[in-house]
């Protein structure tokens, strides 16, 4: 599957919206087969790769500890989690209307605007920002969940946007960041994941 349809810099596919919007609303596409090499997937801006998917889950907690992923997207990603090997429990959480494609309703909230945030984090074990638009929205989740449940944060981007990101975590945190590529991914990307270090 190396030859992916392109995609606009959101990794949505504006034809392939076209496609599946109207059935869409009424059941959710599964996610496709992955490949072994990392490729860009409509639907998704981070370039995925069986090993990439299998490496990311096993550094999120496995179920029943709840993974909210905030600005979900298509779903894509999201789905892949919640499927086998990885099974993790996870809810996807997107602003309305949602463009949520592979997600069932039961694992997807829809927040009213970019500035609103899903209270559901104050009881999630970790959160996964996959390609957020504003690191204010990573400072505001911290800032009012930060002190909940929540013991792992995973970022996932381009290597140049984690500049801006790292400071969100400061005392409090440890932070480790790998290069995509020795996980499966691509070069030009970054995973962080950053853990709630004892007071
Ligand atoms: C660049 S897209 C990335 C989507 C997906 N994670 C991916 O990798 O393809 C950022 C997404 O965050 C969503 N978003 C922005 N503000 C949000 C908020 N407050 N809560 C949830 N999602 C939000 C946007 O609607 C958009 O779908």
């Amino acid at each position: 599957m190396t030859d992916a349809p392109a995609h606009d810099d959101d990794g949505y596919d504006s034809e392939f919206d076209a496609l599946v919007a109207p059935t869409a609303p009424i059941s959710h596409l599964p996610p496709p087969s992955l490949a072994p090499a990392p490729a860009v997937y409509p639907g998704c801006c981070v370039a995925l790769s069986e090993a990439l998917i299998g490496n990311l889950g096993a550094l999120l907690p496995p179920a029943p500890a709840l993974v909210v992923s905030i600005g979900s997207g298509s779903g894509l990603f999201e789905a892949l989690l919640l499927a086998e090997p990885c099974c993790l429990s996870l809810i996807g959480v997107e602003v309305q209307p949602s463009v949520n494609r592979y997600l069932p309703s039961s694992r997807h909230r829809a927040v009213v605007g970019t500035y609103s945030l899903e209270p559901l984090a104050a009881e999630a074990t970790a959160w996964l920002f996959v390609y957020p638009r504003r690191v204010g929205l990573v400072d505001e989740y911290l800032a009012t969940y930060g002190e909940g449940a929540v013991q792992t944060v995973m970022w996932i981007g381009p290597t140049a946007d984690w500049q801006d990101y790292k400071a969100c975590f400061g005392r409090g945190w440890d932070v480790r960041v790998t290069c995509a590529d020795e996980m499966g991914g691509r070069a030009w990307e970054v995973v962080a994941v950053a853990t709630k270090t004892p007071p």
